[in-house]
């Protein structure tokens, strides 16, 4: 008999963005002509070409690839060296942060890094999880065994959620109790709200004297303004976090790269975990060595695509790309406020964070939005509890697409 893990069976519903998708497809199946004007703000998916320096590196890989002398097989684990230096350079020590190269690990996706950090951690911790939040770091801790079963508000035994409201602008406190891991995003998905220095000082201080480790998801840094200032672009410019912060990175939200595929994660050499028996122990050696035994490495032409972000061109025309999405967050924050939405989040992240009617439910407002302005957004509820009465506007898009969408939200009768 084999046997399975019964932690999945734990899960609630699918996964929120193909539950979204099969809900969508029935719609446009049953409203053919509803469909032709169908707008997609539900996932948080890219729709704007990758840059050009992307494009020629990525040709020339290829290139590469045809002929016996230039050609790439396996290549390191972690990361090739260029991209790997190129990465500690530019995001890190040209901003004064100290982060050495081989403190870069290279891999095929941010989803799939804040997943598999749980092999390295012990399954004896004690789990703090923003609420809303990316739901990907609770289901992966279900599936882990991490958590007790799922109440009937959809909360999982064990996992201590931080509640995120308007009045906490969706940053979540340090807890008064002890917890060995935290998750944080910044800016934030789904509410699009970003924490500053003290609030980051705040749980800095917190993982130190607790021990904790923070799970810092930055796949959204390149939203922050250059003009933002007090804003943190990586948790390693507060003091103290090299030694209690592993840090997520994306290229899918900067460079585009949702259809690529390539992302990283910094591990420090000074971050240590402890033992059953108390005894600490750097995490990084541990990572590495499940990077070498589970993953193989991104592909030679994907990290030489990566690598063209970090080009004098690749740089100008990611900057455009944001502020391309950028402005379409503005457009949506407008045409919400018009339809007398209250609005939070688009600013310095590429998400609108909306109040649903007073009485009207996440679901209610996505069947609505659906079927009477034909626009797709997500369900804050999707999100966790605390997202019920919210939804979610994407703002990747085409402009036109936003400024339709800004110009159907106010038509809306509630
Ligand atoms: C989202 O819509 O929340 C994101 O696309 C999810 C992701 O980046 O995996």
């Amino acid at each position: 008999m084999a046997y399975l893990n019964d932690n999945y069976l734990k899960l609630k519903a699918g996964y929120l963005f193909p539950e979204i998708g099969r809900r969508v497809k029935a719609f446009c199946e049953a409203n053919p002509e509803a469909a032709k004007r169908l707008i997609r703000c539900g996932i948080g998916d890219v729709t704007e070409p990758l840059p050009p320096a992307v494009i020629a590196q990525m040709h020339k890989a290829v290139d590469e690839m045809a002929s016996r002398e230039t050609f790439h097989g396996y290549g390191p684990e972690q990361g090739y060296e260029w991209l790997r230096a190129a990465i500690a350079k530019n995001d890190f020590r040209d901003r004064g942060l100290d982060v050495a190269d081989d403190e870069i690990f290279v891999s095929d996706g941010s989803k799939c890094d804040c997943g598999s950090i749980l092999d390295i951690l012990g399954d004896k911790n004690k789990i703090a999880i923003s609420d809303p939040v990316y739901p990907v770091y609770v289901d992966t801790n279900v599936m882990a065994g991490h958590t007790g079963p799922a109440n009937d508000a959809g909360a999982y035994g064990k996992i201590v959620y931080l509640p995120c409201r308007a009045s906490n602008g969706f940053i979540p406190e340090p807890p008064k109790r002890h917890v060995d891991l935290i998750y944080l995003c910044s800016p934030n998905n789904p509410t699009g709200a970003v924490a500053n220095r003290p609030q980051l000082e705040a749980w800095v201080k917190y993982a130190l004297e607790h021990k904790a480790i923070i799970l810092f998801d930055a796949a959204y840094e390149a939203y922050i303004s250059p003009d933002a200032s007090g804003i943190p672009h990586s948790i390693y410019e507060i003091p103290g976090a090299r030694e209690c912060a592993i840090e997520f990175r994306s290229f899918s939200k900067n460079g585009g790269f949702t259809g690529v595929r390539c992302a990283f994660t910094v591990v420090p050499k000074s971050l240590n975990a402890f033992t059953k028996a108390g005894e600490a122990k750097p995490l990084h050696p541990l990572w590495s060595r499940r990077m070498t035994t589970k993953f193989n490495g991104a592909s030679y032409i994907v990290q030489r695509a990566a690598e063209a972000l970090y080009s004098a061109e690749g740089k100008a025309q990611v900057k455009s790309l944001i502020e391309h999405y950028l402005g379409n967050a503005e457009v949506l924050r407008k045409g919400a406020k018009k339809a007398g939405l209250k609005v939070f989040g688009g600013q310095n992240a590429p998400y609108i964070w909306v109040r649903t009617p007073k009485g009207v439910t996440s679901w209610q407002a996505f069947d609505k939005i659906l079927g009477e302005a034909n626009v797709v957004i997500t369900p804050g509820s999707g999100f966790g509890s605390k997202g019920e009465g919210y939804f979610r506007i994407s703002a990747f898009n085409s402009r036109a697409n936003a400024e339709e969408v800004a110009r159907r939200l106010p038509e809306l009768k509630w």
